[in-house]
């Protein structure tokens, strides 16, 4: 992986290598940051890279650094036009990843969320899949459990909390499975390690609910009205027993990161026939055309990097 050029640091975009913490940062040491991700999609029809729900993805980085009591100074427009002038400056003419993170900056000792200072750091940088066989994963039910909304909340992305997904995917992994499937302590499905989590019943998308200690995804939104609007499928949210994954008819991950992902064994069980179904594979076609900016109706989802000084009024006011 290649390193980013620039950074967006202390409110303006500097070269990455002048982007530096001390050792002695709270969040460092205590895992107290928010953090987000991004994908930009390029369009070589269109000759641009678009930013997917740029905004959408900042309101929930603002409310999980507000769940860390951070005072910040910006808000989402301004950590989209931020976003989107380090996209351009990075040059990207490739799919990449973008990186925001709010951290406690101060070098201090002391486990606490008041009288510390928030910064924000973004990058982005050239990025492919996260998994190496999004059509064909072969899942396992974790024996980790989920973090509870009143151990760490994990409706936001708050680092320390990746300490648990971590835990989940490195067993799965070594285990020899592409992916673990979390329960919380219900005993109720959650998520991924690090995606949200759909299977299809009868014919239905059943997705756990957010108050099921799961990430508040976007991707999860977005397959949801994708599902509804576009593939005319009915979309339930419910709680997930384990059995009904073994016996579910087709399953995904969706999240930034993993894109969309079928899910065709879980613990060594063929879920379906044991390859990607039908709905997930209409779906999965229709969610890239969807991020890569190809889908009129949903264009609105899709800031344009490039472009964006006049295709896009709103997202070129000034840093303050
Ligand atoms: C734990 C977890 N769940 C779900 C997701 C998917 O969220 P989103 O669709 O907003 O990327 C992520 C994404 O990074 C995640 O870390």
């Amino acid at each position: 992986m290649s390193l980013p050029k620039f950074a967006f640091f202390k409110g303006k975009i500097v070269p990455y290598s002048e982007a530096r913490i001390g050792v002695l940062t709270h969040t460092l040491n205590y895992g107290t940051g928010a953090f987000g991700g991004l994908r930009g999609y390029w369009n070589s029809e269109a000759e641009e890279l678009y930013v997917f729900r740029p905004r959408d993805h900042f309101r929930r980085f603002l409310n999980s650094a507000k769940l860390l009591c951070m005072n910040l100074p910006y808000g989402e427009e301004d950590l989209t036009l931020a976003t989107l002038d380090l996209v351009r400056r990075e040059n990207h003419r490739t799919d990449c990843y973008i990186r925001p993170l709010a951290y406690f900056g101060d070098e201090t000792i002391g486990v606490r969320l008041h009288n510390l200072h928030a910064e924000v750091s973004i990058v982005s940088l050239p990025f492919g899949s996260y998994v190496p066989n999004e059509e064909d994963l072969h899942a396992t039910i974790s024996s980790w459990r989920r973090v509870d909304d009143n151990v760490i909340p994990a409706r936001g992305k708050i680092a320390g909390s990746y300490v648990n997904s971590a835990l989940a995917k490195t067993d799965a992994q070594r285990s020899g499975y592409d992916e673990a499937i979390v329960l919380n302590e219900n005993g109720h499905v959650s998520e991924g390690s690090a995606e949200n989590f759909y299977l299809i019943r009868g014919g239905v998308a059943i997705a756990p609910p957010i108050t099921e200690n799961i990430l508040e995804g976007i991707t999860r939104w977005t397959m949801m009205v994708l599902l509804r609007d576009e593939i005319g499928v009915e979309v339930v949210e419910r709680p997930i027993d384990r059995s009904e994954v073994y016996l579910a008819e087709e399953a995904f991950f969706c999240g930034t990161g993993v894109q969309m992902a079928a899910i065709t064994r879980v613990d060594h069980r063929p879920i379906g026939t044991g390859k990607m179904g039908p709905i997930t594979a209409r779906l999965r076609k229709l969610y890239f055309d969807v991020v890569r900016g190809r889908v009129p109706k949903y264009l609105h989802w899709c800031a344009p990097v490039y472009r964006a000084l006049e295709a896009a009024a709103p997202q070129v006011r000034s840093l303050p």
